[in-house]
C-alpha cells in the first residue's frame, strides 16, 4: 500500500549574521476566528469578520455552521460575513460534522449543540479522535445533555436532543479555556445561571466576545457566569494576528544572531502573554508598541531582537498562559545557556500530539539533552546538530523545529508537516521572507 503524501520542511543553516529581519503580519488568531463564526451564527443580524484565519481548523468551524443552516459568505482575504440565525435558529445538519484536527471546534461545538432540539454527530481526524472529550461531555451531562462518546471518552460524539439544559456551578478540574467556553456556550441554552470557576486564568476570548455581542457575562474573580435565554446582537469582529503563530518568530528572532523583526497587529490579551513573559525571563529582547484595542481585544506591534538566552524554571502560573507555545519555547530552551525546567504541564500530553514526548524525541535527535517528565521536561541548552524530525502531524511541532534550523550546525529535515495548514497557512513562505532558509516539498 502507498503511504500517504508527506509534507516535508527542509531547513538549512543561515550564513553567519543571517537572522530574521523585517516587518510581517502573521495570520489571524485561531481562537478568536472560531468564536467569531460561532457567536456570529447564533447572533441576530449580520456579523462582519475581518482578519479571519483561513486555516483548516477555523474553516472546519465555518463549514460546520453552513451545514447547520447558517449563510456565511467568504472567506475572502480574511473577510467573512455571517448571517446570524439567532440563538434558536440553527437547523439539523444532513450528516456528521467533521471537525478535522480541531479540538477547539469539537469541544466548543459540543457545548453549543448540546441544548439544540436536533441530533448531531461530531467526528475528527485520527489525532482528534484520540483526544479526551469527557472533560466536556461529563459537565454537559450534569447540565442535562445526552452525549455518547466511544468507550474511552473520545470522538465521534453523538449529541442527542434533550428537553432542556439546566445551569450548573462547575469548578473546572483542569485549566482549560475550551472546557470553560463549551460550558458557557451550553449555558446560553440552559435554564438559570451557569457558573464556571477556573483553577488558573485561561484565555478569555469567549467571555470578551459574548460581551461584545451584547450578552451579559458576570465575572467575579475566578468565576464567570452566564444566564440562559438572552440574545446576541451581530457586530464587527476584527481578528488580531495570532500570538501563538507570532511565537515561532519571537523564538526564531531571539535565537538567531543578527535578527531584528517586527510582528504587527498581534493580539496581546493578558491571558495569552505567557510566551512573552517566559521569553523575557530567559533574557529575550521584546518591545511592545502601538497598543490599541480591536473588538475588545488588546493588540500591539512586537519588535524582537536577538539576545543571549538563559535557562529558567518556568513559573507554573505561566503554563496556561503559554499552553500552545511550549514547542517553540523548548527550542528557545535548547539554545539557552543552562537548564530549563517545565513542571505542571501534563496538558501538553493531550494536545494535537503528546508534545512532551514528541519534542523530547526531536531535541534528542538534534543532540540536545532533553528529559521528558510526566508533567513537563528538563532541557539543557547546547549545540543543535542536524537531523531528521517526525512532527507527528502536529503543526506546532513542525514550526518549532523549523525555527531550530536558525541555530543548527547542519540541515534539519522535518516530516509530517501538512497540518501546519490548520493554524498557519503560508508559514514557510512568510518565514522564508523573514530570512529562514526553508523549502517545503511533498515527498
Ligand atoms: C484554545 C484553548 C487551549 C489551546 C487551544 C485553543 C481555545 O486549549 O490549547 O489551542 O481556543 O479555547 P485548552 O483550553 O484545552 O488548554
Amino acid at each position: 500500500m502507498d503511504s500517504p503524501p508527506d509534507l516535508r520542511f527542509l531547513v538549512r543553516p543561515r550564513a553567519a549574521g543571517g537572522g530574521l529581519r523585517g516587518r510581517l503580519r502573521v495570520p489571524g488568531d485561531k481562537s478568536i476566528s472560531h468564536r467569531a463564526i460561532m457567536l456570529g451564527a447564533i447572533a441576530e443580524g449580520e456579523t462582519r469578520i475581518e482578519g479571519f484565519l483561513e486555516g483548516a481548523d477555523a474553516l472546519a468551524t465555518l463549514r460546520a455552521f453552513r451545514r447547520l443552516g447558517v449563510v456565511i459568505e467568504g472567506p475572502d482575504a480574511g473577510q467573512v460575513r455571517v448571517q446570524g440565525v439567532g440563538l434558536r435558529g440553527l437547523q439539523a445538519p444532513d450528516g456528521p460534522l467533521d471537525m478535522g484536527n480541531s479540538g477547539t471546534s469539537m469541544r466548543l461545538l459540543t457545548g453549543l449543540l448540546a441544548g439544540q432540539t436536533f441530533a448531531t454527530t461530531l467526528t475528527g481526524d485520527d489525532s482528534l479522535s484520540r483526544r479526551p472529550m469527557r472533560r466536556v461531555t461529563e459537565p454537559l451531562g450534569l447540565m442535562g445533555a445526552d452525549i455518547e462518546s466511544s468507550a474511552t471518552g473520545t470522538a465521534p460524539l453523538h449529541i442527542h436532543p434533550v428537553a432542556g439544559l439546566t445551569g450548573i456551578n462547575y469548578p473546572l478540574p483542569v485549566a482549560s479555556a475550551q472546557v470553560k467556553s463549551s460550558l458557557l456556550l451550553a449555558g446560553l441554552y440552559a435554564a438559570g445561571e451557569t457558573c464556571i470557576t477556573e483553577p488558573a486564568p485561561t484565555r478569555d476570548h469567549t467571555e470578551l466576545m459574548l460581551a461584545g455581542f451584547g450578552y451579559p457575562v458576570r465575572r467575579q474573580g475566578a468565576r464567570v457566569c452566564v444566564c440562559g435565554g438572552g440574545r446576541l446582537t451581530a457586530g464587527r469582529v476584527q481578528v488580531p494576528a495570532d500570538i501563538s503563530s507570532a511565537a515561532f518568530f519571537l523564538v526564531g528572532a531571539s535565537i538567531a544572531p543578527g535578527s531584528d523583526l517586527t510582528l504587527t497587529g498581534v493580539g496581546i490579551n493578558p491571558t495569552r502573554l505567557g510566551v512573552i513573559n517566559i521569553l523575557r525571563a530567559m533574557g529575550a529582547d521584546i518591545a511592545i508598541s502601538g497598543e490599541c484595542t480591536a473588538a475588545g481585544e488588546p493588540v500591539a506591534d512586537l519588535r524582537v531582537r536577538a539576545a543571549p538566552l538563559k535557562g529558567i524554571a518556568i513559573p507554573v502560573d505561566q503554563v496556561p498562559l503559554a499552553i500552545d507555545e511550549f514547542p517553540a519555547l523548548f527550542i528557545a530552551a535548547a539554545c539557552a545557556a543552562g537548564e530549563t525546567v517545565l513542571t505542571g504541564a501534563e496538558e501538553l500530553r493531550v494536545k494535537e500530539s503528546d508534545r512532551i514526548a514528541v519534542m523530547a524525541a526531536g531535541l534528542t535527535a538534534l543532540g540536545i539533552e532533553a528529559e521528558p517528565r510526566p508533567d513537563g521536561i528538563r532541557i539543557v541548552g547546547g549545540a543543535l546538530g542536524s537531523g531528521t524530525i517526525a512532527a507527528h502531524g502536529d503543526h506546532r511541532i513542525a514550526m518549532a523545529f523549523a525555527m531550530a534550523g536558525l541555530r543548527a550546525a547542519g540541515p534539519i529535515e522535518i516530516h509530517d508537516c501538512a497540518n501546519v495548514e490548520t493554524s498557519f497557512p503560508g508559514f514557510a513562505r512568510l518565514a522564508a521572507q523573514a530570512g529562514l532558509a526553508i523549502e517545503e516539498s511533498w515527498v
